[in-house]
């Protein structure tokens, strides 16, 4: 039997920080429509819960992007594989990904969706990784900081698996071998114990 996942954050805890997410877009947006983008595949089910709780007037459309391919260390490369449908011409854009990493994706994404004529582009990611970035970006609206592991479930793969569990969970030490270095210097320690809180918020504000 496969160990259990080890959870770093509970979907009770995910569906409470998307909530407050959607609440934040909505005061940026002003009522004003907003054009969101998902990033297949990873953010699917972040995104299906977000425009459910979005208030602004919205539309949508995805494009499958990514630096990973299916090795779990960023190839350096991003692949877009899916063309958007929408017109973002003098839009204002909101780019809906699952995970800021290297930056890589967001940074090649936005500057597409600027080539194309978006008036504005501003990201939302549910969770940003403790790394440091090879690209210079940021996302304005962030769900969870989470440490330097590999994560999986609530729409993130685990080699292609877990998409459907509803927790987030970070992978054990021999899956992660580079990524999962804080968890190898403290192997006692619970998934739960390394991190994953609401962005801005101190480990103690709980989420
Ligand atoms: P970059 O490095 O461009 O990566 O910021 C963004 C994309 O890489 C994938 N990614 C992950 N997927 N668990 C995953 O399942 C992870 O820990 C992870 N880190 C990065 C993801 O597709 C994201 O959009």
């Amino acid at each position: 039997m496969p160990p259990p996942p080890r959870v770093l954050i509970s979907e009770k805890r995910i569906l409470r920080r998307v909530g407050a997410l959607a609440r934040e877009v909505d005061a940026w947006s002003r009522g004003g429509r907003v054009v969101v983008v998902g990033v297949l595949n990873g953010s699917i089910l972040f995104l299906a819960d977000l425009v459910r709780r979005l208030r602004s007037p919205v539309v949508l459309d995805c494009i499958a992007a990514s630096s990973y391919g299916t090795a779990r260390t960023s190839s350096g490369r991003v692949l877009f594989n899916r063309r958007l449908r929408l017109n973002v011409r003098g839009a204002k854009v909101l780019l809906v990904d699952d995970i800021l990493d290297t930056g890589r994706t967001l940074a090649a994404l936005s500057r597409f969706l600027r080539k194309l004529g978006a008036r504005r582009v501003e990201a939302c990611v549910l969770l940003r990784k403790n790394v440091p970035r090879a690209a210079d970006v940021s996302a304005r609206f962030v769900g969870f900081d989470i440490p330097d592991c590999f994560v999986y479930g609530y729409g993130l793969d685990l080699r292609e698996r877990f998409r459907n569990l509803r927790d987030i969970a970070c992978a054990p030490p021999f899956e992660n071998e580079t990524r999962m270095k804080t968890a190898r210097r403290q192997p006692e320690k619970r998934a739960e114990d390394l991190g994953g809180f609401p962005a801005g918020a101190r480990p103690s504000d709980g989420g």
